[in-house]
């Protein structure tokens, strides 16, 4: 039966602005490692109020209370899954729980956030997005960063043609631990670049091969995986739980530019190279390399959190009824990648077709 968390007196009741739009009423699920950005965030909009928290644990909930001592809080998810005064439902909890909480959630009729990755599997990922569709509800992917100012940054230098035709993305994202038990190195940080690479180039990879090991507690915690695209642009992500220091450093080499992205620098994150290697001549012997290497610059990245903006532009979609680019295709599409990845990495980098 439905209920309402007692959010206002009123099951049905409509949270509006001072200026009489409606507010977008959320609850989160999970306030753990992850689950505090999102409540805060959802929290301090205009437009949306987080007005319940779940989460199973009397600890984290005495976290929340001291927080926000303003939201109710529940151990029970039925509560508000199946609450009346409820429109959004924000998952943020390990990746095995996505699936059945956003069904739970899509089913009585809440939009729905979820952590990344989407789901386990691409069939759960499938069956979302269909349950999505046919009761016109609306699913965002927390693939936070896309909305880093860094990330924009570097879309547009693609999308203007500074960096010209790409050749490759390699990206470094090691540190030690955090551990996670239910996913390996590679379900746990590989979206942020899988999510990032679909973000920026205009292709779709064609082909991936990952290699890794497991150390510790039988998950690969030490991981490298090579995408194929068209046209011989490659990408590369080297994930590890197990290295001595943090590494977020990414390479992108472009026919014109090549840039480095370090998300570990405080200012200058992102540096664009003039430098190019050009060949001329005729045959192979008698080749003319040429190493063109003019100035680094550091472009201006717009320091707003990236989940503020994110929030943000999920209840814009939700209020003005529009999809969301980060959207459940896009969180499919990366678990079709990690899937493809584990194979490979179960034959030991055996080449998987996408
Ligand atoms: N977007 C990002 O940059 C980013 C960063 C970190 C984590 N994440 C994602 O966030 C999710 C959570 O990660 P975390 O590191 O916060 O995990 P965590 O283990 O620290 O926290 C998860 C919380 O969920 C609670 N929980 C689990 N199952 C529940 C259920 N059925 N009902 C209610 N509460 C439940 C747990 O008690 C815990 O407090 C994962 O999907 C992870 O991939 C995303």
């Amino acid at each position: 039966m439905a209920t309402s968390l007692g959010i206002d007196s009123h099951p049905h009741s409509v949270l509006q602005t001072d200026y009489g739009d409606e507010i977008v009423r959320v609850g989160v699920i999970g306030y753990g490692y992850w689950g505090p950005n999102i409540v805060r965030n959802f929290h301090a909009q205009d437009r949306s109020r987080v007005v319940a928290v779940c989460d199973k644990s009397c600890k984290s909930l005495q976290r929340v209370r001291q927080a926000h001592p303003e939201i109710p809080v529940t151990q029970e998810c039925r509560d508000l899954l199946e609450a009346t005064d409820i429109d959004l439902v924000a998952i943020v909890t390990p990746v095995w729980t996505h699936y059945e909480l956003a069904k739970a959630a899509l089913e009585n009729g809440k939009h729905v956030f979820v952590e990344k990755p989407i789901t386990c599997t691409t069939a759960q990922a499938e069956d979302l997005i269909e349950l999505a569709e046919r009761k016109r509800l609306k699913i965002m992917v927390d693939h936070t960063f896309l909305f880093t100012g860094a990330v924009r940054r570097i879309r547009q230098l693609i999308d203007d043609g500074t960096l010209g035709e790409l050749y490759y993305y390699d990206s470094t994202r090691v540190n030690l631990g955090l551990f996670q038990h239910d996913v390996n190195v590679i379900w746990d940080l590989a979206p942020h670049d899988l999510s990032i690479m679909d973000y920026l180039i205009k292709e779709k990879p064609e082909a991936v091969v990952a290699t890794g090991e497991r150390h510790l507690n039988g998950v690969a915690d030490v991981a490298f995986l090579t995408l194929y695209y068209p046209n011989n642009m490659i990408g590369h992500i080297n994930v590890n739980w197990l290295s001595p220091v943090k590494v977020r450093t990414t390479l992108i080499g472009g026919e014109k530019k090549m840039l480095v992205w370090n998300d570990l620098e405080a200012d200058e994150k992102i540096k664009i190279y003039d430098k190019g290697v050009e060949m001329s001549g005729g045959d192979v012997y008698k080749l003319l390399v040429s190493y063109r290497s003019g100035d680094m610059w550091s472009p201006r990245v717009e320091q707003v959190e990236a989940l503020k903006l994110e929030a943000a532009y999920f209840v814009e979609c939700i209020v003005n009824n529009k999809q969301p680019f980060n959207d459940g295709a896009a969180g499919l599409h990366v678990v079709r990648m990690l899937e493809a990845a584990d194979h490979s990495l179960q034959q030991k980098g055996k080449i998987v077709q996408l």
